[in-house]
């Protein structure tokens, strides 16, 4: 099943140069005292099959560039392109329907690509086992942990096929421990399947844990500060001596951008 669906994704990205390009964009909002501007002139493209984590202080517009991406919402100025097609889209929140058992929600995603309905409850246990989650099919929502549902968001946005991964700081909520279980599921999945991956945190451990590079956005406005490429090889732990001395240097400039902007 992972064979299959690498094969799927490579042969999206073989077939462009990269699965996003995000070139000179801005951002304004309407507020009480004109346009507020959020994000200034970012210009990043993520390669395919690439994993990068995009870092920064709370409000800083992550998730705006991520809603961008995603066709949520329009850049002010600039373009963005994602050629493999649109992108899937995982929240913080699992968004699944509580009214859908785990296995009819992955089915869901699968009817809305077109995939026939003989073949879609096969698909969903695939995918269900991809995340490790074999005996959940007939679970309700509320019948999982935090760390299960996660599992099966991340199941069902796999489910979408797209060649480009949006990921808005989806561990957040759980437990320490659940999340550095689901660190090793992303990681391992992002290496079977050879998805790209653009993945949105405000905790640098957890950036550098994952990524092949990690981009820093400053604030007020969110312009990218700087980026590391992140050269330690993977499966990582959270607690490697080479994460954790990355992780303070990219801190500091962290603490930098914000002590810059009086956030806290
Ligand atoms: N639809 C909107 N209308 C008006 N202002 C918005 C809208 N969406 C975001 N903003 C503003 O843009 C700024 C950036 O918000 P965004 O949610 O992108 O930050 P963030 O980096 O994701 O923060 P956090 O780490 O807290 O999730 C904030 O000041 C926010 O109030
Ligand atoms: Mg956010």
């Amino acid at each position: 099943m992972a064979t299959a669906l690498a094969k799927a994704t490579d042969r999206t990205a073989a077939a462009h140069e990269y699965a996003a390009r995000i070139e000179h964009v801005s951002k304004s909002f309407d507020g009480p005292a004109g346009p507020q501007l959020v994000l200034d002139d970012i210009t990043l493209d993520v390669a395919p099959g690439e994993f990068v984590t995009l870092l920064g202080a709370s409000g800083c517009g992550k998730s705006t560039l991520l809603n961008l991406v995603a066709g949520l919402d329009a850049p002010t100025a600039g373009a963005i392109e994602t050629p493999g097609g649109r992108p899937a889209l995982m929240f913080q929140e699992h968004a699944l329907f509580p009214w859908l058992t785990a296995g009819k929600n992955i089915e869901l995603a699968l009817r809305l690509r077109g995939v026939a309905k003989n073949d879609r409850r096969d698909r969903a246990q695939e995918l269900l086992s991809l995340v490790r989650l074999e005996g959940a099919y007939g679970k309700r929502v509320h019948e999982l942990s935090g760390g299960m549902r996660q599992r099966v968001a991340m199941a069902r946005a796999i489910a979408q096929d797209s060649q480009l991964l949006l990921m808005d700081e989806p561990f957040a909520a759980l437990d320490a421990i659940t999340r550095d279980v689901l660190h090793d599921e992303l990681t391992r999945i992002w290496r079977e399947t050879n998805l790209s991956v653009l993945f949105v945190t405000h905790n640098v451990r957890e950036a550098v844990r994952l990524a092949q590079r990690v981009v820093l956005l400053s604030s007020r406005p969110g312009r990218v500060a700087h980026e590391w490429t992140v050269d330690i090889e993977q499966p990582r732990r959270i607690e490697d001596a080479e994460v954790a001395e990355l992780s303070v240097e990219i801190t500091e400039q962290l603490r930098g951008e914000i002590r810059r902007h009086g956030q806290h």
